[in-house]
């Protein structure tokens, strides 16, 4: 006999969606903030509730309202109509009037989409989910379906539901926006290997960036890392560089006004003096999409030989790398591991990991910055474009 909870008017709890491995950086988001109290945390979830209007969290993926919860339904396809009860349980007129109240469009909700996921090995598909419940919820709410699996994108106006299986529940969410909180107004140029602007926002936030500090990006891709910094901590200096054009472009544009310089140049040696960058945020061109370019391509050691040299010794640099084996090498050259995660992005694991130099190691210590510009300063003109 299933048993399903509604949610009572009185609380409208709610979800925050995240990259596995970042729970808890959305919890201490929103704790730091002030928002409210968390009550749980899940797969690629954190629960919370507020007494403020709901929050847009930079850290997590989404915000949903929780709609209602019921027990997995198994493995099996034939008990995915007992997905239909956790529909009609829900208050849709409550939830939509909540999610009007918050920050979603005021036009008329035209339609009903929903995205579905589940843990472990199903006899069904993501897309069957997406289905039952979608046709449940149109049919209380007046309103057509547009079924995912066509994989065309749902027309404006639809509202959209989330369904997770995790294995223990089946949990039934509405997305507070219209759009998904990672797609970030700002980010209307892109490259290969851009990163997810979430995990941009966590990493910046896990960097600890201070009113003044100068913050570095030697290879910047579109920007993501260093606006991500600037619009949580507008108080700093940012400074990006990359060696493909496109890149700088992209960066430039994406930046806009925002306090964020971006320029052409060799992460194997940054025309910048010794010690001079607080905080380094940034994804190397280590992955199966991006490959090095320059002076790293053929010797990759320069690239933490640079980032080693160009960091102040109370300094700390946040990284993305692909394989554990690069902690070794960060140790190598005179680095220590202050905090490593693992995380999954887009089906892989990564490391985000914070490393500080290595006291007794420091090449540079206490040069102030602007004392010496070991980088070739010609390949850089004052306009900060490339002069090669
Ligand atoms: C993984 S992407 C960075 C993505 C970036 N964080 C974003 O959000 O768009 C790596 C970047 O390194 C750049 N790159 C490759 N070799 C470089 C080098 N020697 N110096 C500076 N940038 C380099 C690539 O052009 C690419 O933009």
């Amino acid at each position: 006999m299933l048993t399903w909870k509604k949610n009572t008017p009185m609380h409208t709890p709610l979800v925050a969606r995240c990259l596995r491995g970042l729970e808890t950086v959305v919890a201490a988001e929103v704790l730091g903030s002030k928002l409210g109290a968390v009550t749980e945390l899940r797969h690629r979830e954190v629960h919370f509730r507020t007494r403020q209007s709901v929050p847009s969290l930079r850290t997590a993926d989404d915000v949903f309202l929780l709609a209602a919860e019921g027990p997995d339904v198994g493995t099996t396809r034939h008990t995915l109509r007992d997905l239909v009860a956790l529909a009609e349980l829900t208050d849709t007129d409550r939830l939509l009037s909540v999610r009007r109240g918050a920050r979603a469009s005021a036009r008329d909700i035209t339609g009903v989409e929903v995205s579905a996921s589940f843990l472990g090995r199903r006899t069904f598909t993501r897309y069957d989910v997406e289905d039952v419940v979608g046709q449940a919820l149109a049919r209380r709410l007046g309103l057509p379906y547009h079924a995912r699996r066509k994989g065309t994108a749902p027309p404006p106006g639809c509202c959209g539901w989330r369904l997770t299986l995790d294995g223990t529940r089946a949990t039934l969410m509405l997305r507070v926006d219209d759009r998904p909180l990672h797609r970030r107004p700002y980010k209307q140029h892109t490259i290969a290997g851009t990163l997810h602007p979430p995990l941009a926002a966590a990493m910046a936030e896990l960097a600890g960036i201070r009113p003044g500090d100068r913050v570095l990006d030697p290879c910047c891709g579109a920007g993501t890392l260093l606006i991500e910094a600037a619009l949580a901590r507008p108080g700093a200096r940012f400074h990006g560089f990359d060696l493909s054009p496109a890149s700088v472009t992209a960066a430039r544009a994406n930046a806009g006004d925002l306090p964020v310089r971006v320029r052409r140049g060799d992460a194997g040696r940054l025309p910048l003096p010794d010690a001079c960058v607080d905080r380094v945020l940034c994804n190397p061109p280590w992955g199966a999409q991006v490959q090095a370019q320059g002076l790293i391509a053929v010797d990759p050691a320069r690239w933490w030989t640079e980032l080693r040299r160009v960091l102040a010794v109370d300094g700390t640099a946040v990284l993305l790398l692909p394989d554990i084996e690069d902690l070794a090498t960060a140790l190598r050259h005179d680095f220590t591991p202050a905090h490593v995660q693992r995380l999954r992005l887009a089906g892989a694991q990564v490391f985000l990991v914070c490393l500080v130099p290595t006291p007794s190691a420091s090449p540079a210590r206490g040069r102030p910055c602007g004392a010496s510009a070991p980088g070739p300063p010609e390949a850089i003109d004052p306009a900060g474009q490339a002069s090669a």
